[in-house]
């Protein structure tokens, strides 16, 4: 096919595939489909197309050894161990290993986190997108350089912040997470939070602040209002803002984030004033 078609036409038609979200390779070598259906032995219906003769073994192997290994983890046990996680390194462990999270065999790598884990400011993202499921970090596209030049605005870099997602794996396509998706991680997400131990808590975007604060309204009425989060017991001030993500697209609703920057860093002065 791409004989037929320029190189030009090609290009457009991956891009127009990558925009519609098809953007993940289903095996390892591209397949002609087109040759494979016009090849004779294809074409024949598979009860027409008798099987091969196959020569009998030369001599009947010895049965294998039967080697007993211990079953994999079950992803409820390994869930009531992150809540026991004692570091940050045990959390990424448990990760590693838990199955319960549909995205993982979709998603190239497990992207846990960055920053500063002694930081007093945790953001929380939404999800990996392509960029950061290539480099295993969070925020590392536009979304994220856009949110470097935010925190900078207030004096933060990602020396001063520690920063996840509700879901540590690239959903497909970049589409929005599911309630189920994000349950299913939240006891690690929690966990995460509670290790870190920040002093305040910001969730970016819609998906984040539903699942962590258990918000329902929608993000333009909720963002930049202080709530209480529960931090294994420890009240912490949480707040909503506008995702980079979303910024980027709607550029004119900036002034929102600016002014939640700017109570980010009056409810950063007030916590460093009292401690
Ligand atoms: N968007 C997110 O919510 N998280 C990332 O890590 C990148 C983009």
């Amino acid at each position: 096919m791409s004989e037929e078609m320029p190189r030009e036409a090609l290009t457009q038609l991956l891009r127009w595939y990558a925009d519609m979200g098809v953007d993940l390779a289903v095996d390892d070598i591209p397949h002609d489909r087109f040759a494979e259906s016009q090849s004779p032995e294809k074409a024949v219906p598979p009860a027409l197309n008798p099987p091969r003769a196959v020569a009998p073994p030369a001599r009947v192997a010895a049965p294998a050894p039967v080697r007993i290994t211990a079953p994999p983890p079950r992803a409820e046990d390994l869930v009531l161990e992150a809540a026991r996680a004692e570091t940050l390194e045990d959390l990424r462990a448990q990760l590693l290993v838990f199955e319960g999270c549909g995205l993982k065999g979709t998603a190239t790598q497990l992207v846990f986190s960055d920053g500063n884990p002694e930081a007093d400011v945790m953001l929380v993202g939404e999800a990996p997108g392509a960029d950061e499921d290539r480099i295993g970090r969070p925020f590392v596209g536009r979304a994220g350089q856009l949110l470097d030049k935010m925190l900078a605005t207030i004096g933060l870099d990602r020396t001063k912040v520690y920063i996840a997602n509700v879901v540590p794996w690239r959903p497909p396509g970049n589409r929005t997470p599911t309630p189920i998706e994000t349950g299913a991680c939240l006891p690690f997400t929690r966990r995460q939070i509670e290790i870190v131990a920040p002093k305040i808590l910001i969730c970016l975007g819609a998906p984040s602040m539903q699942t962590l604060l258990g918000i329902k309204e929608g993000i333009m009425r909720s963002r930049g209002r202080w709530v209480d989060y529960n931090c294994g017991g420890t009240i912490i001030p949480a707040m909503a803002m506008l995702h980079p993500a979303y910024l980027l697209r709607q550029p004119s609703h900036k002034k929102f984030a600016w002014q939640d920057l700017r109570e980010l860093a009056k409810k950063l002065r007030d916590a460093s004033a009292t401690s």
